[in-house]
């Protein structure tokens, strides 16, 4: 089963694409990951993403569709995958229909979880990671059990992202309703798009997800 979570920043996008890759067995694809761990090797490619980035704007086009198309070679895709912050642009969307008919693969479901853009500012502003796996949390609405210890690996090192800041955060919601949310009627015109609320709280939001998913 392969599918796509659509959403704003904030819109919980990484947090229920964690949950359901143990539930389905398929792996959560998420091209801000991808470009983080390029930033982190601190190579020339990094550089330039970790300015696109902080500034929230959109890395290129063809390097995202590049990035992602050998991606879905790898081994861990057989079973299927879930796009997490991909396809955010038109070109993007009519690529990955191409790269897939190639592949002989196809999207099965594309999920938007429909929020309020306040919210997100609180959302994202709250928000921090686990060093070690990479377990998303937040601040107020998803504390680890133990202060200070990752539920998942029981490390102790969380981080920030650079780019979740109000006013960057501002720009990269602008960014989605002027060049992502477009491609929303693109997925309904095909008939594989499901909306769910993704201003319930996160356990809400993965129940209505695993109804979508059946
Ligand atoms: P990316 O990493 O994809 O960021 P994003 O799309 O802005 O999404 P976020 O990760 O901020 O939000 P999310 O929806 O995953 O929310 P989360 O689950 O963490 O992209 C970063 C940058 O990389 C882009 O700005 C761009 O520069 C570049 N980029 C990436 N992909 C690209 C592409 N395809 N093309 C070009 N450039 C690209 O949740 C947020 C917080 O809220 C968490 O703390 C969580 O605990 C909490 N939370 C989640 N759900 C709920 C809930 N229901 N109730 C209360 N709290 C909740």
């Amino acid at each position: 089963m392969n599918l796509i979570l659509m959403g704003p920043p904030g819109a919980g996008k990484g947090t229920q694409a964690q949950r359901l890759q143990k539930t389905y067995s398929i792996i959560q694809l998420s091209t801000g990951d991808m470009l983080r761990a390029e930033v982190a090797s601190g190579s020339d490619l990094g550089k330039q993403f970790k300015e696109v980035m902080d500034s929230g704007g959109l890395v290129s086009d063809a390097m995202i569709i590049a990035m992602i198309s050998s991606r879905i070679d790898q081994d861990d895709c057989k079973n299927g995958f879930i796009l997490d912050g991909f396809p955010r642009t038109t070109p993007q969307a009519e690529a990955l229909d191409q790269m897939l008919a190639e592949k002989e693969l196809k999207i099965d479901h594309v999920i938007e979880m429909k929020v309020d853009d306040d919210a997100m500012v609180k959302r994202i502003t709250g928000r921090f990671t686990c060093a070690g796996c990479g377990a998303g949390y937040h601040d107020e609405f998803q504390k680890p059990e133990k202060e200070g210890v990752c539920d998942q690996c029981e490390g102790g090192k969380f981080t920030r992202r650079d780019d979740d800041i109000e006013e960057t955060v501002r720009s990269r919601l602008q960014i989605y309703h002027d060049q992502t949310a477009p491609i929303l009627d693109y997925y309904k015109d095909k008939g594989v798009m499901e909306t769910v609320d993704g201003m319930a709280v996160i356990d809400d939001v993965t129940e209505q997800m695993n109804a979508v998913l059946g």
